[in-house]
């Protein structure tokens, strides 16, 4: 798969151990950034990442933040975009085969690296149930009848 992954200052070491994994794997990491501690903002690397997975140059993307709620905020705002929010190995399972995002977010200061990894193997390797597709249709139809 083609990945997207980005983080900010935070979580640095987190990306670089999950695009380890993912290479490992035999994945494709397009990285985004953030690369360095230095302070920066989420959104000027999540949202680049999600849009690539939006506009199909990504299958997937991973997003890591302090907590990982500011990255989602931000790539929930991308069209079409759905990233969910996890904190556990279960969370990650049960939103793939729930909600089918193609986008996950995860807080650096919320799991280890290690968990984070598992987090990643657990959503990418579960199917999606197709008994949840009316749901994620209700959203999409919203987002395309609803300006705001
Ligand atoms: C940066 O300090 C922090 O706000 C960010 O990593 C993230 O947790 C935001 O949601």
């Amino acid at each position: 798969m083609r990945i997207a992954i980005a983080s900010d200052h935070a979580a640095v070491d987190h990306k670089a151990a999950i695009t380890a994994w993912l290479v490992a794997q035999g994945h494709t990491v397009q990285d985004f950034g953030t690369n360095s501690g230095a302070s920066c903002d989420y959104p000027d690397h999540g949202l680049p990442a999600t849009v690539a997975v939006a506009e199909g140059r990504a299958d997937r993307g991973i997003l890591v933040c302090g907590t990982g709620i500011g990255m989602s905020i931000a790539a929930n705002k991308v069209k079409g975009i759905r990233c969910a929010l996890v904190h556990s190995v279960d969370t990650a399972r049960t939103t793939a085969a729930h909600n089918n995002p193609q986008v996950i977010a995860l807080g650096a200061r919320i799991v280890d690296a290690a968990t984070a990894v598992q987090m990643v193997d657990a959503w990418l390797s579960t199917p999606f149930e197709t008994r949840h597709q009316r749901r994620l249709d209700k959203i999409s139809a919203y987002e395309d009848t609803h300006p705001c």
